[in-house]
């Protein structure tokens, strides 16, 4: 059972329509996929799913499809019969199973390979299925929130994921943004953090610095609220000021180059582009844009490839897109190593 109540903190509008939302659709049972970076809180509106619901005193079961290796995540998922495949010594009851009429949470479900998506999808439409090497039916009963930090529609558009199962999925979609788009948030989360910190450790002595408060609310949080709560721990542990200071500038100067880089090579391509345009053969701002988002990507995928030794899934990792969306774009733009490497 899981009677805590997660709190959502945040005074912007973008969180306090979350908060509406989340309350909202808790009581029924549609199926939620909830969008956005890592360290968002996307488990945490997970959770707040099901402490509204009237399945609250029923399990809350985590999956993460990204952390399993994919040909052990069918039988997480379902669970497999004695005998179903060598070393399958005993009964093994699957997640599904296990969350009873509670909720499963599909974290990372964007790295679900494709053969367990349609299983998925069919577990959905028929709300029951078998174990592995099972002849008995189980019921489905489980409600099935879902979580990724993909763009599942370039997922889709790269065949990596299942229309189908998206639209299945994703009946209401929550899409959670970045910290560094709603820095309203920042002081709300950094009091609420201190103050449980506080509850939980009452003897420690603790006050503010001013200089860091205003650079948590300039620097741009890649890793979002999570990146915060660390080093909100830490400075409440540690008190050093000064050398998380010195670290988030760090940061934040070198993304400023890297940005302002590729602001830079733009605006050369801007030069190259010849305006001489007649009216009868302007693109469409569409097409301009496609064209020049498409060069921008091949550029960074390229800078990205050279610096990783050509390091694919580490590319695709730095650049929060799936490996096989990193696979058809190379294709797609052509992009192939250098001779010598694979
Ligand atoms: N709005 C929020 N209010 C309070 N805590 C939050 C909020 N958003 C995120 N957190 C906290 O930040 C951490 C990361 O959130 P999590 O839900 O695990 O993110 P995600 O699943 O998107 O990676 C957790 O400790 C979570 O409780
Ligand atoms: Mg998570």
């Amino acid at each position: 059972m899981n009677l805590e109540k997660p709190v959502i903190v945040g005074k912007s509008k973008t969180i306090k329509d979350i908060i509406r939302l989340t309350k909202q659709v808790g009581e029924y049972d549609l199926n939620v996929l909830i969008t956005g970076e890592s360290g968002v809180g996307k488990e945490l509106v997970a959770r707040a799913l099901h402490f509204y619901s009237k399945r609250i005193s029923e399990p809350f079961v985590k999956i993460n499809c990204a952390a399993i290796p994919a040909d052990l995540l069918e039988s997480e998922l379902f669970g497999y019969e004695k005998g179903a495949f060598t070393g399958a010594n005993s009964v093994r009851i699957g997640k599904f199973e296990l969350a009873k009429g509670g909720t499963i949470f599909l974290d990372e479900i964007g790295e679900m390979p494709i053969s367990l998506q349609a299983k998925l999808l069919q577990v959905l439409q028929d709300r029951r299925y078998f174990r592995i090497g099972g002849h008995k039916e189980v019921k489905a009963m489980a409600r099935v929130v879902a979580a990724t930090n993909k763009n599942l529609e370039a997922e889709i558009a790269a065949g990596s994921f299942r229309e189908d199962l998206f639209y299945r999925l994703s009946t209401i979609c929550i899409h959670i943004p970045p910290l560094r788009d709603r820095k309203e948030d920042i002081l709300p989360l950094v009091e609420y953090f201190i103050s449980q910190l506080k509850i939980k450790y009452p003897n420690k002595e603790f006050s503010w610095d001013e200089d860091v408060l205003e650079m948590f609310k300039t620097y741009h949080w890649p890793g979002n609220v999570r990146e915060l709560y660390n080093y909100i721990q830490r400075i409440f542990v540690l008190g050093d000021f000064i050398s998380v200071k010195q670290e988030l500038q760090e940061k934040l100067t070198q993304k400023n180059e890297l940005v302002s880089s590729i602001g830079s090579r733009i605006h050369d391509l801007d030069k190259s582009i010849d305006i001489n345009f007649n009216k009868s053969n302007i693109p469409s701002l569409k097409e301009i844009k496609d064209s020049v988002t498409k060069k921008v990507e091949k550029m960074v995928i390229e800078k990205i490839l050279k610096e990783t030794n050509w390091n694919r899934k580490e590319t695709a990792r730095l650049l929060k897109i799936s490996y096989r969306a990193l696979l058809y774009k190379m294709k797609d733009m052509d992009i192939s190593p250098p001779p010598g490497i694979r």
